[in-house]
């Protein structure tokens, strides 16, 4: 089968929401004419697990503009847009995906874009890139390489090539500076926020918010809450990162004694178990859970629901979990990412996505071309990709940069006294 999505019919409307997209995303578009001049990408299949929205849809677009044919699945059961998988199955994309694909259906989908025998692969979370190793063995001859798109991906990855066990190139566009200072930080701080209010209706000002892990996404998240008026608490295990938070104005704590004063949790570490049941334990009544990492494995959801006496689903994304005492804590988005997961999420701001979906089509482009040359690790996007994206950024922007005066350039290379 070509695509399965929910209802081909809603592909109008998800048409619109890709136009919305495109109209914001002018590196992106620069990016595309480029390859679909050059086609540098003809023949070849591109396999994608991403989340199925709107920003995703216009990579889509471009890669089959420089020729590729693209299968692509959610990286996500729940991040999907129906709409959107409508409208890029209708433009010729191999959809498989739709918004509430049980764990089997999710796995199931991930094997059919394999089965699509690509030549590329893009994944977010590593998922599709594991499953190629461990169930399609046959396929890696055919696979050039892969880009990663996020920090449990990027960390799952370096352990494959570590033990030995990566048997393609990956190119870890998380790790390059205009995805991960932009994209981590400033994109998932504003989604998540976003995606908490539109679920919740509640105020964020004069909240205490507890963040769990101040790494990029932590750090966006707390500033971006500092800045609505919530009194931010940062829960860190690094001792620079949790004296950066310190310095950065947040007070800082272990988590048995965060979790007495949060109103609102939002975990970003990228870890297991981060809030446990003898967190959950001490939570005041009414205090909401969510996550902002990549898998939804940071809140110990088999605890809370086995310290659960009673649990309902009180709106869409919202779940109650009473307590024996009868106090109830409040679990948004099944505890996967809350800004994509939940049915009001928007997912990072398009401009976001702007950059790191240019940096994904220069780099399929470019294992396209040297995959080959390659060895089996996880290498940074080159360069001269990363400098082409900001430039292009701020030349939408219509920013621009101080050049330097020649004697300035040899004075920053030069070493002599006096010089
Ligand atoms: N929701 C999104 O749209 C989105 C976007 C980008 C990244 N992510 C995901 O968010 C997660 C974090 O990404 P990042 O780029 O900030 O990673 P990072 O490595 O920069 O930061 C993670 C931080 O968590 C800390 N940490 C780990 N375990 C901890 C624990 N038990 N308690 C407290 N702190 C702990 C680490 O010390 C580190 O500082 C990853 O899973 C990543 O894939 C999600």
């Amino acid at each position: 089968m070509k695509y399965e999505v929910k209802d081909i019919k809603l592909a109008p409307e998800g048409r619109r929401m890709i136009e919305w997209a495109e109209r914001h995303m002018p590196v992106l578009m620069t990016v595309r004419r480029e390859l679909s001049k050059t086609r540098d990408l003809e023949g070849l299949v591109v396999g994608a697990a991403l989340h199925v929205e709107a920003k995703t849809a216009a990579l889509v677009r471009a890669l089959m503009a420089a020729g590729a044919r693209v299968a692509i699945t959610s990286c996500n059961p729940l991040s999907t847009r129906d709409e959107v998988a409508a409208a890029l199955a209708e433009d010729g994309a191999n959809v498989y995906a739709w918004r509430g694909e049980s764990e089997a259906e999710y796995y199931a989908n991930l094997g059919r874009v394999l089965r699509n025998k690509p030549n590329v692969l893009i994944d977010d979370g590593a998922d599709l890139i594991s499953l190629a190793h461990t169930k399609y063995p046959e396929l890696i001859p055919l696979i050039r390489g892969a880009s990663e798109e996020t920090t449990t991906g990027v960390n799952r990855l370096r352990a494959m090539a570590t033990g030995g066990t990566l048997r393609f190139p990956v190119i870890a566009v998380n790790d390059s500076p205009t995805k991960r200072l932009f994209d981590n930080r400033f994109g998932t701080a504003e989604s998540t926020l976003q995606a908490i209010m539109g679920i919740t209706n509640i105020l964020i000002a004069g909240k205490n918010v507890v963040v769990v892990g101040y790494g990029f996404v932590g750090r966006g998240i707390s500033s971006r809450a500092k800045g609505m008026g919530a009194i931010v608490t940062v829960v860190e295990s690094d001792a620079v990162k949790a004296l950066e938070a310190v310095m950065d104005g947040f007070r800082v704590m272990p988590m048995a004694d965060a979790a007495r004063v949060g109103d609102i949790f939002i975990t970003a570490t990228g870890n297991l178990n981060v809030i446990r049941r003898e967190h959950m334990r001490l939570m005041h009544d009414g205090a909401i859970l969510c996550n902002a990492g990549h898998f939804n494995v940071e809140i110990d959801l088999k605890g809370l629901s086995e310290l659960a006496v009673k649990r309902h689903r009180m709106l869409d994304d919202i779940e109650e979990f009473q307590l024996k005492d009868g106090r109830r804590l409040y679990l948004l988005a099944e505890g996967r990412l809350v800004n994509l997961a939940g049915r009001r999420s928007l997912g990072h701001p398009i401009e976001i996505m702007d950059m790191s979906f240019s940096l994904q089509a220069l780099s399929v482009e470019y294992l396209a071309k040297h995959g080959r040359e390659l060895e089996n690790r996880v290498y940074d996007v080159p360069n001269e990709i990363d400098r082409k994206v900001a430039e292009l950024k701020l030349r939408s922007l219509k920013v621009e940069l101080e050049k330097l005066r020649p004697e300035q350039v040899r004075y920053l290379k030069s070493w002599r006294l006096g010089t």
